[in-house]
């Protein structure tokens, strides 16, 4: 088990007028490997909990176990752990600030004590996987770029440091759909090559849908669902009383076999869809 949450209780501003519970009674355990999608409307806690992950938050109670270590004791040595776990924030281009982008994406490995070599290879390969092309850019001003260039830079200065889990936090918000895409696959590639764990936190389930292959819906704090991605969009009407909507393609499969055609209703992308519609429509000719 590479994270276990156990009883994890956070809240903002205790004894305040401004006191607020973001986290209740969080338990919740994640395999390394594994590609998970956390998931709530605005305000349900999944940027408080991703912050726990790394040391950035710590609980008001419970316990946070990364890769054995319990990193919510007082002599944690938190630089391990980020080591382990890289955090990419939402908007992390507002946190870009070297003059290059090859000086930002090396911040974090140089941090690691990397010689120059170690660090060049390190950058070279993290550009790649965000799809920014290392010659032409390495010397460029990160300010330079468009938003989704910089966000890439911001998402490789996390890889490059080769955590053993990353975590993106709403990494496509504020992206035109051709932005997002791209950014999607990459994320998708980098878990295809390198099988690390990733955490990918969204508000978007047809964002999600294609990707993971796990699902944990959070709601007002606490964990209200948990389990494989078709077995979540299989409770609509669940999902949709906590403000949330399933796939506009899953949608369209349930309604087509509520009209009581024979087909699967656990579709979750365009393309599965056309291949049980076409299955069903070739069945039915042959009938
Ligand atoms: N720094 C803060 N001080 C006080 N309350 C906060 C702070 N940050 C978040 N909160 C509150 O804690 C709760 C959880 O917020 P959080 O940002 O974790 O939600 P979220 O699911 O990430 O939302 P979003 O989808 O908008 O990013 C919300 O009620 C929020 O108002
Ligand atoms: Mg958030």
């Amino acid at each position: 088990m590479i994270i276990e949450i156990s009883k994890l209780n956070y809240i903002y501003n205790p004894g305040t007028p401004f006191e607020r519970k973001a986290l209740n009674h969080i338990d919740l355990e994640i395999e390394e490997g594994e590609f998970i999608g956390l998931i709530g409307h605005t305000g349900s806690g999944k940027s408080t909990l991703v912050q726990h992950l790394n040391g950035l938050i710590k609980p008001s109670s419970g316990d946070i176990i990364i890769d054995g270590v319990n990193i919510c004791k007082k002599d944690t040595d938190l630089k391990k752990i980020r080591q382990k776990v890289g955090l990419v924030f939402q908007y992390p281009e507002y946190q870009l600030f070297e003059e290059t982008i090859y000086k930002d994406i090396a911040f974090g490995p140089q941090n690691l004590g990397l010689n120059e070599e170690q660090i060049h290879e390190r950058v070279k390969e993290a550009m790649e996987v965000v799809g920014l092309d290392y010659e032409s850019l390495k010397d460029r001003s990160p300010f330079e770029l468009s938003g989704g260039q910089k966000r890439r830079v911001a998402i490789a200065g996390v890889i490059a440091m080769k955590p053993k889990v990353l975590i993106l936090d709403e990494p496509t918000a504020g992206l035109d759909p051709h932005g997002r895409d791209e950014i999607l696959n990459e994320i998708q590639g980098l878990f295809e090559k390198e099988g690390i764990t990733i955490i990918l936190v969204s508000h978007s389930m047809e964002d999600i849908a294609k990707l993971v292959d796990r699902i944990v819906v959070m709601d007002s704090g606490r964990v209200a669902m948990d389990g494989k991605t078709r077995d979540i969009f299989k409770k609509s009407k669940e999902l949709e009383e906590i403000g949330l909507g399933i796939p506009q393609i899953t949608k369209f499969m349930k309604a087509y076999k509520a009209k009581g055609h024979d087909v699967r209703d656990d579709i979750l992308t365009v393309e599965e869809a056309k291949i049980e519609i076409l299955r069903y429509l070739r069945r039915k000719e042959n009938d």
